[in-house]
């Protein structure tokens, strides 16, 4: 039976920083789906479809590497998908306390769903889709922190909303 892994996450946009968490992962388990949502106490620049759109181009080089969302609880799409762990990346202890409650909350909805928390490679401890958002909103490039198309994505984005 394959080992699929699952990495959701806001993913608005996917960073650098993610796609070395993907990778590191893909390179452990026979499968990996990475799982975009909207997460609701955060209000999206980009669509799910968008979203779903730049992680495929961005992992295209990973084989092992699907993308795919849901709507409801991350514990049934992972019941559903025969998975057998979450993966979520960690850049600094202030990431701990809010992926500990969810890693928690999961496994009390579903005593099988393990969570596994991989530390960011150090060169993207501090990075986040938000600083990505607000420097890319100021104009300034973002090249060294995401791949091209997200980095075009971005600049169309910003120049449409002005
Ligand atoms: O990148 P983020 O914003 O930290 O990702 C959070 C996300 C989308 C992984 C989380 O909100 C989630 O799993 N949502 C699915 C709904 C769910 O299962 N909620 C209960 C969590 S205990």
């Amino acid at each position: 039976m394959k080992r699929i892994a699952i990495c959701p996450g806001s993913f608005d946009p996917i960073t650098n920083g993610h796609i070395d968490v993907i990778k590191r992962t893909a390179e452990l388990f026979d499968g990996v789906i990475v799982a975009p949502l909207n997460n609701p106490s955060k209000k999206p620049l980009f669509s799910l479809e968008e979203k779903i759109e730049l992680i495929l181009n961005c992992t295209s080089d990973i084989p092992n590497v699907k993308v795919e969302s849901f709507s409801g609880l991350l514990t049934d799409f992972f019941a559903v998908k025969q998975a057998i762990v979450v993966v979520k990346g960690l850049r600094a202890v202030s990431d701990y306390e809010n992926e500990l409650q969810m890693a928690v909350g999961n496994r009390h909805l579903n005593g099988k769903l393990e969570t596994l928390f991989m530390p960011t490679s150090t060169e993207f401890s501090y990075l986040s889709s938000s600083m990505v958002k607000e420097v890319a909103s100021l104009g300034k490039t973002v090249e060294s922190w995401v791949h091209p198309i997200v980095s075009e994505a971005l600049e169309k984005k910003y120049r449409k909303h002005g």
